[in-house]
Formats: structure tokens, C-alpha cells, sequence
């Protein structure tokens, strides 16, 4: 309550998607706001049972391997059942792709209702849950195709990032925040236990310049690139003076990146020669969130938004960040 005792407005996601809505699209139709609605709704109860885990006895492996050939963790399947369940029945969804899941769900025929795409990694840091380190959900919204024939699956998922309309993350962290843009900036809430409500916290908001740290799994250093080595040897020069932090949550790591600044990188390895991150629900949406910011990504050869995919869980080399981060990676790499 503000001094006057007057109630500050409470803002929520889709309040603010349709105030800016209205504000660029006078004939907005509410229904993209009511799709949001759907993912502030299943992150609520992610953030819920991430929340209790401990007392749920949800902790742990399930005992499968997914598609991704990773151990499946119990909150994995959760989050992924929980987001399928909150946005398939939207009404105006026509597909729907997870990290966790081979094919794609088709939820409804497209028709001029149901044209949105949902790509999303329901669970982003799975080796973090049981140890009670920041975790994540990341998601990308596209639309069909209407030039493409409503069976062509594959041709509506397989849009290059800089076609999304909107994309996003939640980190489930001390506190629960969410991060969206719809190319109109990127807005932040946190969530409000006490309303169960995701409250707006900051707008508008850009990545600094540059930063003073760099994300990157070290161990893997023999594995990288010549030029990604040579970058490191930089980083520890007293000239350099930056510091390394690394979570081993693609989210947490880039929400620290967006807002001190730095740069993230996931780089090719022999092991990994695409690099170990997803393009279409873990590299594109956070690409169009940092650009969004005033930020870069890029997979080493080019903008991540500029690349057209071939597979539904095809990888990509990530260099994220602050801009002058980011070109400094690349100088070290392509010399
Ligand atoms: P996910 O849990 O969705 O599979 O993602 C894990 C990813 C990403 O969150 C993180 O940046 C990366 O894996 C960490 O990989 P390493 O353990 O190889 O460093
Ligand atoms: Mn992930
Ligand atoms: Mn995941």
C-alpha cells in the first residue's frame, strides 16, 4: 500500500501485454494476453512444486532417458505435463514442442483461432534440482504459416528465431521471476506468493554494455575450439580482470548475464560439435530476450535469430551477452 493508502495497480503479465498491446495494436484481440495467461499459470505451479520438492518425495531421477539422451528427472516430467496441460486447452494453440518430448503434440487443427506455436524446455537445469540450485523454464511462441499447408508440421515448428512473437523465461530462484518480450522490450515480474501473482518489477529493462564476467563450463576447455582457448588464457590476464560464474542452469546463468552484464558461452566440443544447447527452445528465445535488451547471440558464424533449423531438437553453439562480450569472444575465435 502506497503512503496515501491508496493500492499501488497491480500490473501483472497480462495486464502489461495488453496495455502494450493497445498501446502499438489498437485492434488487439486480448487473445495473446490469454495465451500468456496460460504460461503464468503452469509456472505458478512449477514454482510450487520446485518449492516443496523436497517434501513431495518429486526429487530424483525417473529412471528414463528422453529424446535428448539425458536422464529424466521427476520435476522434468512435471513441468512438461503441467505446461502441456495449462496451454493445450488455451484454445488458441495449434502445436506444441518440448524438450522433453520425440515428436511435437498437435493440439488443434490451425485455424484462424489456433495459430499460435509453443516451443519450451519445461525444466532448464535439471542436474540442479536436488540440489536446491536456481532452475528455469524457457519458452518460444511463434505463429503458423498461413502460406504453409496446416499439415506441414514440421515447416510451421522449423521458423528461423527472428520470426517468434514473443519469448521468455521463468527462473525459479530465491525468487520466482519471469522475463517476456514481444519485441517491444523486455519486461520482468516476480511472482507475489502472497497473491499468487506475478507482479511487474522491472521494465523495459537493458543489458549493460558490458560486464565483468565470463560463463563458461571450464572442464570442458581441451574440448573447445583453439580460438575459445585462447579467449580463456584473456580472461586470466591481470589487463582482463574479469570473473568466472558459472550455475550450470542456461537460465540462471543468462538472467545474471541480462542484468550485470558479461557474456555466456556454450561452446562446440568434441563431444558435443553442434555445442550441447537447443536452438529452437533454449538458444532462440533467450537470443531474442538479449537482443531485445540491447544484447547479442550468436552461434560463432552468425545471429542465432537468423538460423533456419533443420531438426526440432537440433543444438547450436551459444555466445551470449553483452554486445562488447560478445565481440570479444568472436575476435579470439575467428583469429
Ligand atoms: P536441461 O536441464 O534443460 O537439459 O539444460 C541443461 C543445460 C543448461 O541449462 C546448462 O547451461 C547446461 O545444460 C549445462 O551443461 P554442462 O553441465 O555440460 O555444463
Ligand atoms: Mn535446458
Ligand atoms: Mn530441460
Amino acid at each position: 500500500m502506497e503512503k496515501s493508502g491508496r493500492v499501488e495497480p497491480i500490473r501483472n503479465v497480462e495486464q502489461h501485454v495488453m496495455e502494450r498491446q493497445r498501446a502499438y495494436h489498437p485492434n488487439a484481440t486480448g487473445e495473446f494476453s490469454w495465451l500468456l495467461s496460460g504460461i503464468t499459470l503452469a509456472t505458478k505451479v512449477i514454482a510450487d512444486h520446485v518449492r516443496r520438492a523436497g517434501l513431495r518425495d518429486i526429487l530424483g531421477g525417473t529412471g528414463a532417458v528422453n529424446v535428448q539422451g539425458e536422464l529424466v528427472q521427476q520435476l522434468d516430467v512435471i513441468a512438461n505435463e503441467t505446461i502441456l496441460a495449462c496451454l493445450g486447452y488455451r484454445g488458441n494453440v495449434g502445436i506444441m514442442a518440448s524438450e522433453e518430448d520425440d515428436e511435437p503434440h498437435i493440439i488443434k487443427d490451425f485455424d484462424d483461432h489456433s495459430k499460435y506455436i509453443i516451443l519450451f524446455d519445461p525444466l532448464d537445469g535439471s542436474s540442479n534440482i536436488d540440489v536446491n540450485v536456481s532452475i528455469g523454464t524457457i519458452f518460444a511462441i511463434l505463429q503458423r504459416r498461413p502460406e504453409i499447408e496446416a499439415g506441414q508440421v514440421m515447416d510451421h515448428i522449423l521458423q528461423p528465431g527472428f520470426r517468434q512473437v514473443a519469448a521468455g523465461y521463468v527462473v525459479y530462484s530465491s525468487s520466482t521471476v519471469l522475463a517476456y518480450t514481444t519485441g517491444d522490450g523486455v519486461h520482468m515480474f516476480t511472482l507475489d506468493p502472497s497473491i499468487g501473482a506475478y507482479r511487474l518489477s522491472r521494465e523495459n529493462v537493458r543489458m549493460p554494455a558490458k560486464g565483468d564476467t565470463y560463463s563458461i563450463n571450464e572442464a570442458y576447455r581441451a574440448q573447445f575450439p583453439d580460438g575459445i582457448q585462447a579467449y580463456l588464457d584473456w580472461t586470466k590476464t591481470k589487463e582482463a580482470g574479469r570473473s568466472l560464474r558459472y550455475v550450470g542452469s542456461l537460465v540462471a546463468d543468462f538472467h545474471r548475464t541480462l542484468l550485470r552484464g558479461g557474456v555466456f558461452i556454450y561452446p562446440p566440443t568434441k563431444k558435443a560439435p553442434d555445442g550441447k544447447l537447443r536452438l529452437l527452445y533454449e538458444a532462440n528465445p533467450l537470443a531474442f530476450i538479449a537482443e531485445q535488451a540491447g544484447g547479442a547471440a550468436t552461434d560463432g558464424r552468425q545471429r542465432i535469430l537468423e538460423k533456419t533449423p533443420k531438426a526440432l531438437h537440433e543444438r547450436t553453439p551459444l555466445v551470449i551477452g553483452s554486445k562488447a562480450d560478445v565481440d570479444r569472444v568472436l575476435s579470439f575465435w575467428k583469429s
